[in-house]
């Protein structure tokens, strides 16, 4: 009987795309297919995150739900890829002696070959290396899912802001080359996907090789990606306020493909505070970087990630983050809770703020982004958008898909799965817009 696999997901949309390419490695390269539920499968994956402490915390208890299932079918395997399989190793086996697989970001290609040499060796088996290039060239060609995908500009990051583990996870940037890049949103858009989005831990930072020598960075990327035939929408995530560079800001002016949509996390709206973090750039740079996209593309939305309760944050540096969530007028954005993660310089320095204090500002920061995002919602009533169709949504019979600055329309009315229809927007909801399709 064919061998079934199953990948469980946390985090990031880097460790998406990772499961997305390890599902096509594992089919691919040793003939097995995806199961319903870990309960079905051969060989079960959890694909690990580590950037706060609670994502490692529910690592264990998943894996302390999968360990009957082990006892009662021992030829059963169980792996940890990921950032915590990177960060813990071989301690993961110790607390876990079930678990057969430990792979970091950098080895998933390598998947395959570590299941036969378990199977072979009854030996657990790990693997920890960043062999840099090679994960991309050794794994099969993508596939679609529908009509977006993710497509992996760059790996890692070398910016070590004072609490993050990533750097240490998932090693140094590095990125692959434009030729390589293009190949694959190639085959995709021959698969039908009509929108891309090229990730990244910094993806701005991207510095591919191109084909006759010179460095293409992601400006000159995106113009790439715009002329390969079937694309219609490029998007990118996530981007670092230091390596913005005015050739990004004038590709948002000039390259109609590119949407009005950026994330750009900022952290915090305090200058100590981001100094302390070693971001690189004060709230004014940022608020500069903001005016001159603004320019470039009116109307374009941003979105951003925040830390509240960082050690040493007073009051008033968090008002600080609020006023710059006003001024900047965020359209949404993701805040969280600070984790003093092991091994970063920023889990050496006191942090005496309670708890409940720390919920407090989450709770208000949040409020507050979601409550900008919902206004935005509302000033599209009244708007006709294109919208790529993705398919049936949740309730009411409707369908879904998004609008340039990424809302999530749903709408009456017939179309294709991958096409571009025009929606009239007719209601908005604190989280989706609703409409109809105009002839
Ligand atoms: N490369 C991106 C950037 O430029 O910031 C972010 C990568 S990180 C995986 C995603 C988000 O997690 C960060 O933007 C930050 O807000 C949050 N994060 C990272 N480390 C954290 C920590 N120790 N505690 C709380 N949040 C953290
Ligand atoms: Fe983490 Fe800062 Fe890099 S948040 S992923 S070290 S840019």
């Amino acid at each position: 009987m064919q061998q079934r696999y199953f990948i469980r997901t946390f985090g990031c949309q880097m460790n998406e795309y990772d499961s997305q390419r390890m599902a096509d490695a594992l089919r691919v390269g040793c003939g097995m297919e995806a199961a319903g539920a870990p309960e079905e499968a051969d060989v079960i994956v959890l694909n690990t995150c580590s950037v706060r402490a609670k994502a490692a915390e529910k690592l264990f208890d998943e894996l302390g739900r999968l360990r009957k299932h082990k006892q009662a079918r021992p030829e059963v395997l169980i792996g940890v890829a990921g950032c915590v399989a990177s960060q813990e190793g071989a301690a993961i086996i110790g607390r876990a002696p079930y678990v057969d697989l430990v792979f970091g970001p950098q080895a998933l290609h390598r998947v395959g070959t570590l299941i036969r040499r378990r199977r072979q060796t009854g030996v657990p088996q790990i693997d920890l290396q960043f062999p840099e290039i090679e994960k991309f060239d050794s794994l099969p060609a993508a596939t679609a899912e529908g009509p977006r995908a993710f497509v992996a500009a760059m790996e890692g990051c070398s910016k070590y802001c004072s609490f993050c583990v990533v750097p240490y996870t998932r090693g140094p940037e590095f990125s692959r080359p434009l030729a390589d890049v293009l190949e694959e949103v190639a085959g995709l858009a021959l698969q039908g996907v009509r929108e891309v989005t090229l990730l990244g831990q910094n993806v701005n930072a991207y510095a591919g090789a191109e084909p006759g020598g010179g460095i293409a960075d992601l400006a000159r990327l995106a113009e790439c990606v715009a002329n390969v035939e079937g694309i219609e929408r490029i998007r990118y995530t996530t981007s670092h306020p230091v390596n913005f560079t005015q050739r990004l800001i004038d590709a948002h002016a000039a390259n109609p493909r590119l949407m009005p949509q950026v994330h750009l996390p900022v952290q915090s709206g305090d200058d100590r505070i981001l100094a302390r973090m070693k971001r690189g750039y004060t709230a004014v740079e940022y608020k500069a970087i903001v005016r001159r996209l603004r320019r470039a593309q009116p109307g374009i939305s941003l979105t951003s990630d925040f830390i509240v309760g960082f050690p040493g944050e007073s009051e008033r540096q968090f008002a600080n983050t609020l006023r710059l969530v006003e001024e900047v007028g965020f359209d949404g954005g993701f805040s969280f809770i600070y984790s003093a993660r092991p091994g970063t310089p920023a889990a050496a320095l006191a942090d005496d703020l309670s708890t409940g204090e720390k919920k407090q500002r989450l709770h208000q920061l949040q409020e507050l982004l979601d409550s900008q995002f919902a206004a935005g919602n509302r000033r599209r009533v009244g708007e006709n958008l294109p919208v790529l169709v993705e398919g049936s949504a949740k309730s009411g019979g409707l369908l879904t898909g998004r609008a340039p600055d990424n809302r999530v329309v749903n709408f009456s009315g017939a179309a294709r799965i991958g096409e571009m229809v025009q929606v009239a927007i007719e209601a908005a909801g604190r989280f989706s817009l609703r409409g109809g399709v105009v002839a």
